[in-house]
């Protein structure tokens, strides 16, 4: 429990405020680079840390991250021109660099001392994995990890996205409590599909849980009912990546996979959730050209028609979990159990870091030293055991089964398998709960996050 002061500094992203100095202290990922080709000016929209923004690329290629409004009179960038050293604002052409300077008045005689009054926000952006990544913190800016599944090479990348009505860190909560798996993803699921008479077991009981921190955040481990002592879950877990990724892997050295899990806060009540997955073929397979020269992307609906949350998917599970404790949830009204050990863990740590930003630190997983981070290979299972009823099966339980590339993807996993039936659900069925196979569901095998 927190009080309501407590609660407001752990929550709260603005400039000044406790968390959002320290989430000013990381890069956050911001929009795949394939997004920018599909806007009518080149431009994208983005809210980031309670700041509005407009991502641009300029006419020799570079990105720029400015704020939206023009200090002329404030028209939008989002409708601007580029240039090849900027963007110019739509209404009366004056021109900015991507690091906030004006370059250009259009009208009358040039005026150098008003045009450098009138700078705009400006911040750094960076490219990793078809990601584009944005960093908000004071200078000199710490380097971009490269975490595993953003440089694995010859891998199919997808990236799923939803914009959540809620505080980022109800959602990042989520990744330190092992438990909800077993009834949201598992004994929930079951209860919602006796209805109609199918039942599935899709989530074993937890018998043990525990949380290590790393130099990078921490590890989440769980035993689940009939798992050995040495399970890859137990023995290694996964992490999430302070302050607000989870990471998941699975496979072996001939076919890994690599989930992250990005919460983005936008501002105090509203998240960008982003779903990032490299998928490394299996040895020998054919993978078509076109599916790895660029980020596939798909939204992530969560609603029906009627405005209920769809929990006819994994995420779509997670997500009403999220959104239904409110736009931010009230810390000072819960009562933590023995199944919360992780999230108290997580906002011990999160106190300390904040704290150590306030005395001039730099906090956890800020990296400055480039020999570390050629390639920085986070801890995760290996024998995960998802694919074990196969990998479509597993992929169309979750937000996958929205990707335009799953189908190819299910060819190169399972080049013999039978038509898939990879679909969102039929419109008639929309809102129902997705009917899986019970003996493809063993059990164990759904814990996702
Ligand atoms: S409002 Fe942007 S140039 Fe006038
Ligand atoms: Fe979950």
């Amino acid at each position: 429990m927190e009080t309501t002061e407590q609660n407001r500094d752990l929550t709260r992203v603005g400039k000044g405020t406790p968390a959002g100095e320290l989430l000013r202290r990381y890069w956050h990922p911001i929009a795949a680079l394939s997004d920018l080709d599909d806007t009518v000016h080149g431009t994208k929209r983005v809210k980031l840390l309670g700041e509005q923004l407009v991502l641009f690329r300029d006419t020799q290629g570079r990105l720029g991250l400015i704020a939206e409004q023009c200090p002329h009179r404030r028209a939008s960038f989002a409708y601007g021109m580029a240039t090849a050293d900027g963007i110019r604002c739509p209404y009366h052409g004056w021109e900015f660099s991507a690091q906030g300077k004006c370059l250009d008045q259009p009208f009358g005689r040039d005026n150098p001392s008003f045009r450098d009054k009138v700078s705009i926000d400006s911040y750094p952006v960076q490219e990793l994995g078809g990601l584009v990544f944005a960093y908000l913190g004071p200078q000199p800016a710490p380097l971009l990890p490269r975490f595993d599944g953003l440089v694995v090479e010859g891998a199919v990348r997808t990236l799923g996205r939803a914009e959540l009505p809620c505080n980022w860190l109800q959602i990042v909560e989520t990744s330190v409590d092992p438990v909800h798996a077993e009834w949201l993803h598992g004994r929930y699921i079951e209860f919602a599909q006796e209805a109609p008479g199918v039942k599935t077991h899709i989530s074993a009981p937890h018998e043990k849980i525990d949380f290590k921190e790393f130099e990078y955040g921490i590890t989440k481990h769980r035993l689940l009912a009939g798992q050995p002592e040495d399970s890859d879950d137990w023995k290694v877990g996964h992490p999430i990546v302070f302050p607000s990724t989870l990471a998941v892997g699975n496979g072996d050295a001939h076919r890994r996979s690599y989930v992250f899990q990005m919460r983005v806060p936008m501002d105090d009540e509203n998240t960008l959730h982003l779903w990032y997955h490299a998928y490394v073929p299996p040895q020998g397979a054919t993978v078509p050209a076109h599916l790895l020269q660029k980020v596939h992307r798909h939204e992530v609906p969560y609603l029906n028609a009627d405005g209920s949350y769809r929990v006819d998917h994994i995420d779509g599970q997670d997500i009403m979990a999220w959104l239904t404790q409110g736009r931010v949830a009230d810390r000072s009204a819960e009562n933590l159990a023995a199944s919360d050990q992780g999230v108290a863990l997580y906002r011990r740590i999160l106190r300390r870091e904040i704290a150590k930003v306030q005395r001039g630190e730099d906090p956890m997983g800020v990296i400055r030293d480039a020999a570390r981070n050629e390639r920085i290979d986070l801890p995760n299972e290996k024998d995960k055991k998802h694919f074990r009823g196969g990998f479509v099966e597993f992929q169309r339980r979750t937000h996958m089964r929205f990707s335009p590339v799953l189908q190819e993807l299910g060819q190169i996993y399972e080049p013999d398998g039978a038509v898939l039936d990879i679909n969102p659900l039929n419109p008639a069925q929309a809102g129902r709960p997705n009917r899986v196979s019970p003996q493809k569901n063993p059990a164990a095998e759904t814990s996702t996050s």
